[in-house]
């Protein structure tokens, strides 16, 4: 079988077809989906069954994983998964839901902030990799929004403005967004902000997109009031209708998206009802800006 990909979206979102991810892919098949994610940056996969230690086979046949550490309050002895897999389910160590009123599940509701994965660490996430194993059956969609649309799509007064800007990004500011504003000692070292571009631009096509995320939650030399609402502006333009793709998800489907280029959020759902979905996480290789 030979690897086929179909725009799904006016702007972006390759449905990819011919490929059993459970296998070795042969060094075309590697090819063929850097290629797609250059080109849509979204890449969805129907129908694969895999295990985790599957999903991890394929992830790192696209590059290293991502050291998952200082990502999360949840403790090593507390995971349900085993170290490589990100768990973003409502379920606990036992397999069971968390609690409604569980630190963890709340930590979790600030992926349905708009946010790139990883956008809190000195080297943020190339890609990031979903499978569905549990589908909620309320809600739970995924939306990506096309940061390089959104980028093409702003006036040049705005471009130039925001050009050299530098965000501060942490797990506290989007946290703190939902009044989540305490944390350990140990915690708050841990999420210390990190520095990211505003304006990123891809190594592969040269093409620029807007780096946001919920995580962003200061502007290097401005102050603080100003940069929120200039962030919020921009968020509010990256996410319109026409640069967002929702993704329904069905059991075993898989999409990729490439973090560089693209916002995502989870939606609500029934949180008394399993929603089992596991990630893996591709490392990027270079960061945006100097830290200081
Ligand atoms: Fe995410």
């Amino acid at each position: 079988m030979t690897v086929a990909i179909r725009q799904i979206h006016p702007v972006f979102v390759g449905e990819v077809s011919g490929l059993d991810i459970a296998r070795p892919l042969s060094p075309e098949d590697v090819t063929a989906i850097d290629a797609g994610m250059d080109r849509y940056a979204v890449l969805v996969f129907h129908d694969q069954t895999i295990t985790d230690e599957q999903q991890m086979a394929f992830t790192r046949q696209l590059g290293p994983l991502e050291n998952a550490r200082g990502g999360n309050i949840t403790k090593p002895e507390d995971r349900r998964l085993t170290v490589g897999m990100n768990d973003v389910s409502n379920l606990g160590k036992d397999g069971g839901l968390l609690e409604r009123d569980s630190r963890q599940r709340a930590f979790n509701i600030g992926n349905m902030l708009w946010h790139s994965d990883s956008s809190y660490r000195v080297i943020p996430a190339k890609y990031s990799l979903l499978s569905a194993r549990v589908v909620n059956p309320k809600g739970g969609n995924t939306e990506y929004a096309d940061m390089r649309a959104a980028y093409d799509a702003l006036d040049a007064a705005t471009r130039a403005e925001i050009e050299d800007l530098v965000c501060e990004h942490s797990l506290m500011y989007s946290r703190g967004s939902l009044g989540m504003l305490d944390y350990s000692e140990e915690e708050r070292a841990m999420f210390r902000p990190v520095r990211q571009r505003l304006v990123r631009t891809h190594p592969v096509t040269g093409r620029r997109s807007l780096y946001l995320s919920s995580h962003a939650g200061a502007i290097v030399g401005m102050p603080m009031p100003e940069a929120r609402i200039l962030l919020r502006e921009l968020t509010e333009h990256a996410t319109q209708p026409k640069f967002v793709y929702i993704h329904r998800w069905r059991p075993w489907d898989l999409v990729i998206w490439d973090n560089r280029q693209m916002m995502h959020r989870v939606r609500r759902y029934d949180e008394r009802q399993p929603r089992d979905m596991r990630r893996t996480t591709v490392a990027g290789d270079a960061v945006t800006t100097l830290q200081v």
